[in-house]
């Protein structure tokens, strides 16, 4: 099987990246019937709490890994199998079934929490930046899509993020001040190229617009300013409605809720668009 490991990040906080990674999952899977594996590496957790309700996100910490857990017991996730090493940390230590379509394809999460950001205190450690791809190395191809909902803050998150994926998705609330993030993303994004070979290197897929209000003043200035400077925003953008907040909160995605068709139709576009572009 081949897969699509996609990172959706931005440095800029609140615009839209947790929402999309949500919303993309439950469209791949229930449209395109794919399998598709969404890891939640934000201390935040949002995505997890997006999937999960909280007794099954409470349920998952008490028995099972969650991603913090790549970091704290990397003795237990390099190296090969052995009487010696018999606890190695697998993707299925941390896995949790989210949704099964009656097409065949599923939802799986990898759950986040708050100690994720401790991880950030740490300066040093084996193999700090490749532990995300370590762990999926080989257990990629069960998997038609690897979404990561990334954390804001650059950090050795960030960098995890990059080496483990072949598409960075840039999602931009267009407004004034998010639009500042993407030159210094994109120049993370150069440095990273410049450091790794073909293997370890990301590709841009686009820019997408998401919580667009037209009706509000800038928004038509800024996007027009956006699109004389990158070459590579999506064609469609995600427009603003309430019930992506709620739904996320309600663990639905815009699709389950009672959103008009068009707004259905917008986010369908997008996904279709997304798909088009790998
Ligand atoms: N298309 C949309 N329409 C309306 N509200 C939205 C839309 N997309 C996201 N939101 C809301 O905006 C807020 C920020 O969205 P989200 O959490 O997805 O952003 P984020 O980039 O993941 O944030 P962070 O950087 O904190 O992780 C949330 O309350 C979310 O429900
Ligand atoms: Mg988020």
């Amino acid at each position: 099987m081949s897969t699509n490991t996609v990172s959706i990040l931005n440095m800029k906080g609140g615009v839209g990246k947790t929402t999309i990674t949500f919303n993309l999952a439950y469209f791949l899977a229930n449209e395109h019937n794919a399998k598709v594996l969404a890891i939640d590496f934000d201390p935040q957790a949002n995505l997890s709490s997006g999937f999960l309700t909280y007794d099954a996100y409470q349920n998952h910490r008490r028995n099972r890994k969650v991603i913090s857990d790549i970091f704290t017991q990397i003795e237990h996730i390099v190296g090969p199998v052995s009487q010696k090493n018999q606890k190695l940390i697998t993707l299925e230590d941390m896995v949790v079934r989210v949704k099964n379509f009656s097409g065949g394809g599923f939802i799986d999460l990898i759950p986040s929490e708050l100690e994720l950001s401790s991880v950030l205190e740490r300066t040093g450690g084996n193999n700090i930046e490749d532990r995300l791809k370590l762990i999926l190395k080989d257990k990629k191809n069960r998997y038609n899509y690897i979404l990561i909902d990334c954390s804001p803050t650059y950090s050795v998150l960030t960098n995890n993020c990059l080496k483990a994926s072949d598409y960075i998705l840039i999602p931009v609330k267009p407004d004034p001040f998010s639009a500042r993030g993407i030159p210094l993303l994109q120049n993370k994004i150069d440095i990273h190229n410049r450091a790794n070979t073909n293997e370890d290197q990301v590709r841009v897929l686009g820019i997408i617009f998401s919580m667009v209000d037209d009706s509000v003043r800038y928004v038509q200035s800024v996007k027009a300013e956006l699109f004389r400077e990158h070459s590579n925003i999506f064609s469609q953008e995600i427009r603003h409605n309430e019930l992506y907040s709620r739904g996320l909160f309600e663990n639905k995605s815009i699709f389950e809720t009672n959103a008009q068709t068009t707004f259905k139709d917008n986010f369908r576009n997008f996904g279709n668009e997304f798909i088009s572009k790998l």
